[in-house]
């Protein structure tokens, strides 16, 4: 982030693919400016587990002195295993656990840490392929293939951010969504057996703008389409349905509304 004082970002999903173009272009970019002295610090964590990602969440809180920018990115795609309907220890629909849910668990208990680092930005990489959560099977236990089960969970981090955005207004914390770009060459677009479209670089861009351009400084609740503001699925601003989906995301990660 160009900014004279170090900053502290953590990047989910730097592993691979556009999050780890995002999280080596944010190593250089620290190494250019003018403190030095940044560095990368891999925290290894499989966030198909909630208790994995409460451990990160202790790791980096104390590790961290502050926390100004949070990328949830990591995810898994609809292709290769997400044919069969798997579910994690717990019982929960596992693209809905990792990509989606992980990232509000993190979220939440990132937040003193974000409060106290204001100005801080969240990110959550989602996508514009969305599909409105059906709130009577959202485990897809009578409906399931591994592309609802990808489009719900992403439609549920765009409905996360609106909700989480209104609930930070005046903290100095601001969230906001994105598709990074359309089928960019990624394990999960080889994965699903589809020709690569985008680069990485496209939708690395498109996520270090939310994450770092003065063009959304101050501005939160937002999705965008690539680099442009755009609309997401017309649940997202369902208030009735985003409140349900808030109500069992507490309800699944064991945590409750104080403090967020
Ligand atoms: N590719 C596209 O065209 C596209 C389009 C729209 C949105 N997106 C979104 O962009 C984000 C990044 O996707 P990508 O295409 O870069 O995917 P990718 O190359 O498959 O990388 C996914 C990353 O997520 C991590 N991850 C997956 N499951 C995890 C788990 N249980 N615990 C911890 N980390 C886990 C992977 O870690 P490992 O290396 O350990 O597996 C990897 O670092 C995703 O949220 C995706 O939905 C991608």
């Amino acid at each position: 982030m160009p900014q004279q004082s170090r900053k502290i970002a953590l990047v989910t999903g730097s592993t691979d693919g556009v999050g780890r173009f995002v999280a080596e272009r944010g190593r250089a970019v620290v190494a250019t400016i003018a403190a030095l002295g940044g560095g990368a610090r891999f925290l290894p964590a499989d966030l198909s587990d909630l208790a994995a990602v409460r451990g990160l969440a202790d790791r980096v809180a104390k590790a961290a002195p502050r926390l100004d920018l949070l990328i949830n990115n990591a995810g898994i795609g609809s292709g290769g295993t997400g044919a069969q309907r798997q579910v994690n220890a717990a019982g929960v629909e596992l693209r809905f656990a990792v990509n989606y849910l992980a990232g509000f668990a993190l979220t939440a208990h990132l937040l003193p840490l974000l409060r106290k680092s204001a100005p801080a930005r969240v990110v959550n990489v989602a996508s514009v392929g969305q599909r409105a959560i059906d709130f009577d099977d959202v485990m897809l236990e009578r409906s399931y293939s591994g592309g609802r089960a990808y489009m719900q969970s992403k439609l549920a981090q765009v409905m996360f951010t609106f909700d989480l955005a209104q609930r930070l207004a005046g903290t100095g914390v601001t969230v906001n969504c994105l598709h990074p770009a359309t089928y960019m060459a990624t394990t999960m677009v080889r994965q699903a057996g589809v020709n690569p479209w985008s680069t990485v670089e496209e939708g690395g861009q498109a996520i270090l703008q939310l994450a770092a351009s003065p063009v959304v400084e101050g501005r939160s609740g937002l999705y965008f389409n690539g680099l442009a503001e755009s609309r997401a699925d017309a649940q997202a601003y369902d208030s009735k349905a985003r409140a349900k989906l808030w109500a069992l995301s507490l309800q699944l990660a064991g945590l409750t509304d104080e403090g967020i």
